[in-house]
Formats: C-alpha cells, structure tokens, sequence
C-alpha cells in the first residue's frame, strides 16, 4: 500500500524538523516493507508569501485534499505578522479540513526528566484534546476608528452545541480507551457567562452517556497550578481552542521541552485527511543552526502512522525513539548535545535494528 502524504515544511525549523521527519518515516518504511509513502512537497512558506502575494495557492486546498494524511512543520517569520502567516495557512487548512479535534498526548520521555523536581516520569501522562474549530480561534470581529487613539477592537467566541457536542465525544471516547477513565473539562465560566457555560452543560449532558469514565471540572487558571503541582491527579483533558493552546504548551515545557510534544489534526470523520504536526512554531531563535529537536515531529510522525492504521509501525517508531532519549542523544533543550541531524541519524540507526 501507497500513502500519499501532502508535506508543509513552511518556516524556520519546520524545514528542517520536516526533512527530518521525512527522512524517519522513509526509513521506517524501507524497513517494514509493508507500506510505502509518497510525498508531495508544497512550498508554501512566509519567503514565498512576501515573494508572490500569497501562502497557499487558490486551490491548495483541494490539492491538500487529494492526499491520505498531511505533515506541516511551523509556519511564522519576523517579517511578517503573525497574525497573517498563522491566518494564511495553517488556521484556514484546520477549518476547510475540518479538523475539529486537535490530539496533544504528553508524557516524559525515557531518559529525560521534566524541569521541575516534583514531577516524576510517571506521574505525567496526559493526552489534551483540544477544540480545534471554533471557540476564541473563530476569527470573528474587527477594528474601529483604526487610525485613531481611541481604536476599539472586537474578538469573537463562537461556541455552537454542535462543535461542543462533537469535540466532548471525542474527548469521552479518548479517555474511555485509557486505562485510567479520567477526564478533565476546562473552561472560564465564571468569567465567561455565555460560550464557557454552554461548554459545562454539554459536557456534564453528554458525560451522561459515558458513566465508566471518571470527570471532573476545572477554571483555567486553577489548572495551570494543578498541572504543576499534582500532574498525577489527571488522565485525559478537553479545554477550548485558546485554553487548550495554551495548557499545551505548559504540558510540553512540563514534560521536558516544548521540542517533544506532538499534535493531530484530526477530522474524525475521514472525509478529510488529517495534519500532523508538533506543537512548536518556527522557533526564528534558533532557525538555520541545526540544532532544532526533531523529537515532536517524529512523535507526530509516529500519529500519523497510526491514524493511517499501521498501529505496529507507530508502535515501532515510537519504541525507537524512546531508545534514542534513553540512550541520551539528546538536542540541547533537553539537555543533550546532539544536533538535528544526529538525533535522526540515530532514530533511523534504531529503526533498522528493531
Ligand atoms: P516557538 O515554539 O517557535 O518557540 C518558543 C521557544 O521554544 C523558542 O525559544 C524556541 O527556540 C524553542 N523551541 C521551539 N521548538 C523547538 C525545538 N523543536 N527544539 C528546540 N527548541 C525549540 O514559539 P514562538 O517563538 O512563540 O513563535 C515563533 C513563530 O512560530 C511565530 O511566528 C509564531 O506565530 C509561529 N508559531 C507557529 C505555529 C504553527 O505553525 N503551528 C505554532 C506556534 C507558533
Ligand atoms: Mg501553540
């Protein structure tokens, strides 16, 4: 079997975890011998924006969806606003897509620790499902009296029973498959009295339907101290498009570095391919050195696979990349002093032997 697979390299070191990832994924199935990928690689970038006007081509998206799954690497440069960059690829190819479930598993890897002494290998292990379609990342609202000192500027919510419904069941079925049964909801619905609330009451409906699984509800900011100073007390956790976004990134740094953490793109439904991509962005400080961890995008490498229905070959990929950190060929963010390359080197080097 082919998988076809669209490739969005974009910025900074989304190129080179990109090729790395490429490269992974070519080993893996040069090993196995059971499935083959073919790649096709789209340019769009922020050099390509400031060069031709735009990111995607006029119909990228139906390209993109002539494909089994997506790979994007992280898209965002100092010479455009993020705000253009994020709006001109990644966001409208999440909506058009329908990838309404953003998946962001975390856990401590073998041979690394999180940062803070409190946290033990084993006591993190969460996966956050994040909304990925509507809630503060609608793109509704506008500016008013611009060019004055008196601009007002509006930032919409949009929060529909039908997203929440989709995006709880999903959340519901994740943490019914883990051993531990437990989910955390996350909203602001003492401050938020509108959106925030329908949220807690279609979850609290649909939990009706999910008696196994063990819930709870939390305020966000209350979670932010919880997930430092009790990450044992949480399995599986569904927050909004911004919270989730947010708690993700805490989650990483958590974990060990924001350089491992992986996230699908989902649309549940499979009428669309997915995307999958780690959580980081272009990282500008440190893009062109080579040093970037291509840790994330392996891992989100490995989803992909998965999604893809090749369960012992992310299983495969996977166990190769805990033998790496294991083996401490580690980049410098987790405190090794490997590079890209090598940490590549050495997952292909495991792949071939497992
Ligand atoms: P960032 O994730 O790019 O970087 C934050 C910090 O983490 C930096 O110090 C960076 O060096 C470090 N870091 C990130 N990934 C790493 C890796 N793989 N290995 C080692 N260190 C790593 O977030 P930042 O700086 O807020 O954003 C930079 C650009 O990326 C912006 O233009 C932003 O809009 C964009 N962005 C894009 C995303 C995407 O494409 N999905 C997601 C997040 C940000
Ligand atoms: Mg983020």
């Amino acid at each position: 079997r082919i998988y076809q697979i669209a490739s969005i390299p974009g910025d900074g070191i989304g190129v080179d975890i990109t090729e790395a990832a490429v490269q992974v994924l070519n080993t893996l199935s040069a090993t196995l011998r059971t499935f083959q990928f073919d790649f096709k690689t789209f340019d769009w970038s922020s050099d390509k924006y400031l060069e031709r006007g735009w990111y995607m081509e006029p119909d990228g998206l139906e390209q993109l969806k002539k494909h089994d799954a997506i790979y994007f690497g992280a898209v965002g440069s100092p010479e455009v606003p993020d705000h253009i960059s994020l709006w001109g690829l990644i966001l409208p190819i999440r909506k058009a897509l329908n990838q309404y479930v953003n998946v962001r598993p975390t856990r401590i890897l073998p041979g690394t620790k999180s940062p803070l002494e409190n946290v033990k290998n084993e006591d993190l292990d969460w996966v956050i499902v994040r909304e990925n379609s509507e809630g503060e990342y609608s793109g509704q609202g506008g500016t008013s009296h611009e060019h004055s000192d008196h601009a007002v500027a509006t930032e919409v919510s949009i929060f529909t029973q039908v997203g929440i419904e989709r995006i709880m069941h999903f959340a519901f079925e994740t943490a019914k498959s883990r051993p531990r049964k437990k989910l955390t909801m996350v909203t602001k619905s003492n401050a938020q009295r509108h959106g925030m609330v329908l949220w807690d009451k279609v979850f609290y409906e649909v939990a009706k339907q999910y008696p196994e699984v063990e819930i709870d509800k939390m305020l966000v900011d209350a979670m932010t101290v919880r997930m430092v100073l009790h990450p044992k007390s949480m399995d599986t956790i569904v927050a909004t498009n911004l919270h989730a976004d947010i708690l993700s990134d805490l989650a990483a740094a958590l974990s060990g570095s924001i350089g491992i953490a992986p996230s699908s793109n989902l649309d549940p439904t499979r009428k669309n391919p997915s995307m999958f991509e780690p959580i980081h962005g272009s990282a500008p400080d440190i893009a062109g050195k080579g040093i970037a961890n291509p840790v994330g995008a392996f891992w989100s490498a490995a989803e992909m696979v998965r999604w893809l229905g090749e369960e012992a070959a992310a299983d495969a990929l996977m166990k190769a990349i805990e033998n790496v950190t294991a083996a401490g060929v580690k980049t410098k963010d987790l405190g090794g002093d490997k590079n890209t390359k090598e940490v590549t080197e050495a997952v292909c080097a495991e792949i071939q032997k497992l």
